[in-house]
Parts: structure tokens; sequence; C-alpha cells
């Protein structure tokens, strides 16, 4: 065997320390030698040789990687015992890594069942660190799928119970700081202090305001909404107050959203287009709930939930006179921010399916080109990008020709990958490294270097948990 750097060596220790590798081989010369190696970086090794003997072996014991042969006599040469056996193997265990040893020679049936789902493949005569480096990386990204898996799966039982109890409508909360989002949204709902909803465009504000709505002691009773952007101030403060007949040319007597909402909720979208006069209407309407309609010295009274969303910068409007600061506290009672997508990895691809026409799918690599983009104009821009590529498809499936995003380039080593993209690529491919690889346009090489950097490692061996990359 070739010496190993130290550290890497005690790497492997870590990794293989314990974990069970079952080799599948008709020759004991290679049996013998593949255990030795294993052994020595900790593994518990068993062999078996023949494919009947290996199968009641994984039937019997537990195994978290087999590596198996392609032929197992000495005249066979087609690989159609070792495909039968990977395929048998697969379907008792979908998710069990596969190392197939492979003659150069028949490169090529490893890569089809590689694409099958057996998880790499190993040429013979193998080298000892790249074996290694292969059995090391499919152990640890075994580990750390099944920890996904878990997480997803407590994440799922959250959502559920969250579904369960209040009215979350069609929003899509997979990923953790959503899910956390919507908690707070529903928890506070039912109480009558205004909410402010902060966050860029597109995020999906208004979509969190019809939530708080929805799940109101309010709910049922009127719910208007006030674009503050829309119109210029004098026309605002009618709609908003309303107007007596007479109060400016042509104005009729007219209620405004204030007293339409009575009992209900407002919706004030915009809230930092709001001029300072209007402000301190709106002001005084939070404190005391009084108001005059425009042109009238009559003082009405109204009851109105109100909840306000932003995507400026309330604290420095004030700074610049522009935002009453009495105005912000009085409506920030309750604040949530709606974080920009690019930072939910993990609600991209479930917006992404709410938004396809029923029937669509998308192509793996159509996926990977969602996930990579920064999606500045957030959900809204997701939901245009896919709604066009439904147009364009010539057929059901979406690839990246209908998507037309901004193509970045992989530079060939992989090196602007980051560890987010790469284990949703690798969730994708199933943790088939090859395909996760194919998917980023790398080589398996480049991709295993690139996993190696980013530390894709057991939870233990690392200290900081694998969770919160999620
Ligand atoms: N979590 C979500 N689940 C499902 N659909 C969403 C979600 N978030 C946003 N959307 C959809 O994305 C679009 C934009 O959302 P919304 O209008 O709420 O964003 P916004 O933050 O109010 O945008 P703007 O700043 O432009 O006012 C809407 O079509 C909305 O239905
Ligand atoms: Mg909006």
């Amino acid at each position: 065997m070739e010496p190993m750097k130290d550290r890497g060596d005690r790497e492997l220790r870590a990794s293989l320390g314990g974990r069970s590798i079952l080799v599948i081989d008709d020759s004991e010369a290679v049996r013998t030698a593949l255990e030795v190696l294993l052994s020595l970086h900790g593994a518990r090794v068993s062999g078996a040789g023949s494919p009947a003997a290996g199968l009641d072996l994984l039937a019997s014991e537990p195994v978290d990687l087999v590596i198996q042969d392609m032929n197992f006599r000495r005249e066979a040469t087609s690989g159609e015992e070792g495909i039968a056996l990977f395929h048998h193997i697969r379907s008792i265990h979908p998710d069990l890594p596969v190392i197939l040893l492979t003659a150069w020679t028949h490169l090529e049936t490893a890569v089809e069942l590689v694409r099958a789902g057996a998880a790499d493949y190993v040429g013979k005569p193998w080298d000892n660190d790249r074996l290694l480096t292969t059995v090391r990386n499919l152990l640890d990204l075994q580990a750390a799928r099944a920890e996904n898996r878990e997480l997803r799966r407590r994440r799922a039982a959250a959502r559920l119970e969250l579904a369960a109890r209040y009215e979350l409508g069609g929003l899509v909360c997979e990923s953790e700081a959503m899910h956390a989002l919507v908690a707070t949204a529903v928890r506070v709902a039912p109480a009558e202090v205004p909410v402010l909803i902060s966050g860029p465009n597109g995020a999906g504000k208004e979509v969190i305001a019809d939530l708080i709505q929805a799940n109101s002691s309010v709910r049922g009773r009127p719910y208007l909404k006030v674009n503050l952007g829309a119109l210029p101030d004098e026309l605002m403060e009618a709609e908003l107050f309303g107007t007596e007949s007479g109060a400016f040319t042509g104005a009729r007597a007219r209620a405004g959203r204030f007293e339409a909402a009575d009992g209900g909720t407002l919706f004030l979208d915009e809230l930092g287009n709001l001029s300072l006069q209007g402000q301190a209407r709106l002001l005084r309407v939070l404190q005391t709930g009084e108001f005059e309609r425009l042109g009238s010295s009559q003082t009405r009274r109204t009851r109105v939930r109100v909840i306000a969303a932003t995507n400026a910068k309330l604290p420095e409007m004030i700074r610049a006179g522009r935002f009453r600061e009495d105005l912000f506290y009085r409506l920030n009672v309750i604040e949530l921010e709606v974080p920009p997508l690019a930072t939910r990895q993990d609600d991209i691809l479930p917006l992404a399916s709410r938004f396809l026409q029923p029937g669509f799918t998308l192509a793996p690599d159509a996926a990977q080109a969602l996930l990579r983009h920064a999606w500045p104009g957030n959900v809204r821009e997701l939901c245009n990008v896919v709604q066009r590529a439904c147009l364009l498809a010539p057929d059901s499936v979406i690839t990246t020709r209908e998507l037309g995003l901004p193509v970045v380039p992989v530079p060939a080593d992989g090196a602007n990958l980051d560890r987010a993209t790469l284990e949703q690529a690798l969730h994708l491919a199933d943790g088939v490294v090859a395909r996760a690889a194919r998917d980023l346009g790398l080589s398996r090489q480049a991709l295993y270097r690139r996993m190696e950097k980013l530390g894709l490692k057991l939870p233990a061996e690392g200290g900081q948990a694998d969770a919160g990359s999620d």
C-alpha cells in the first residue's frame, strides 16, 4: 500500500471505524487483499465467494457497504452475474452503497450500472488510495443522507402539525427559515396587534399577510388591501379615509378603506411610500381609532387590524427624516421578516413544482439551474420563470433551455460550488456520485475533491453537525 499522509489516514480510520463492508468476489486473493486493506482502516469486513453466499450474508448481518465483482467464474467475462447481483441487492436495499469492481475492459457495463443506481465503480487492478477514498465518501454520504432523511422527517412532521392546526392555504414553507416565520405568523395572528412585514420584492410579504388574516379572529370579516405606492398623496388620503362631497372638485361622498374594513383587516402595502402627512393621519387612527373623511369635520371611529408591508429599510428612512419613528414603533409591535429566496434553498424546488402546469416535470439539470440561480426577484421571479417555461416547452419536461436563466459556468474543478448546491445535487442524484457529477458538469474525481474540501463528513467527526447546512 502506498504511504498516506497522517491526517488523511486518521480521517480514514475515523470514517471507516466500525462500519461493516461486504466483499463479494470469487477470487480469494481479491477478498483477502481488500479485507486487509479495509480492516487496517478500522472497517469490519466479511467476504463471500459467490452472489448466493453474498446475498445470504446480506440477509443475516447488517452491512453498510458492498464491494462486488462482476464475474464469479473463471471462464465468465460477460459481467452478467454481476449485473444480476447488483439488481438483486438494489431490489432489497435501495439505498445501500454498492461499489462495482470491474476490469477496465468492461467499463461500459459499470458506467451503465452507475447510471442505474450503483453508487460507484473502481477498475481492477485498483489503486488503494482511490478505493479507500471512494469507500469513505460513500459511507460519509450515506450517513449524511440518513441524517438528512431524519431531519426531513422531523420537519415534515412539524409541517403537518402546523397544517393541521392552522389554515396555510397553498403556502410553501419547506425551508427552516420559512417554517419558523410561518409558525410565528400563525401564533400572532389571533392577537389584535398591528404586524409589520418586511422583506425584498416578491419574497412573499403579501402571502404572509393573507396567512395572518386567514388565521386571525376576524377572518371572514372584511379584508381590504391598499397599495400606498400607487396613488399621489391627496388621492391616497381620500382612498384611506374617504371623502365628503365637495372635498375637492368632483369629489363624491365616499367611505374610505378604514371605514370599509371596520371590524376586519386592512393590509397597507408599500408602507415606505406614504407621505409624512399621510403618516400623521395613519398614526392617529392607529392610536385612537378616530379619523375624518376629507372635507368633513365629523369624527368617525373604526376598529381595524392593520398589517403593513414594506421593502424599504424603515430605520434608515427614520434617520433620514422620511419616516415617523412613533408610527414605526406603533406598527412594528410584531415584525416579521421574509428572507430572500436565495437563502431558502429548500423552498425553491417545492415552489417550482407548485408553479408548474399540471403534468409538467423538471429535468434534473433544470432543477439544478433553479437551485443555482440567485433569484433577485425572489418567489415572483421563480413563478414567472417556471410559468414561461411551461409555455415554451415542446413537451411536458422542462429543460434548462426553456428556463432561460443566465448560465453560470462551473469551472472544471467545481471550485465555485458551495456545500448546499453540492448536497442538493447529490440528493437529486440519489447519492449516486457519478450522476451528480454529470449533472454538475464535473468529473467524478473533481466532485470527490470538492466534497473533500467542503468536508462532507460524519457529524460525529466534524464536531459541527451537518444539520445546519441543509
Ligand atoms: N411561500 C410561498 N408559497 C407559495 N407561493 C408564494 C410563496 N411566497 C410567494 N409566493 C407567490 O409569489 C408571488 C409573490 O409573492 P408576494 O406578492 O406575496 O410577494 P411580496 O413580497 O408582497 O412582493 P412585492 O415586494 O413585490 O410586493 C405571489 O404570486 C405569491 O403567491
Ligand atoms: Mg407585495
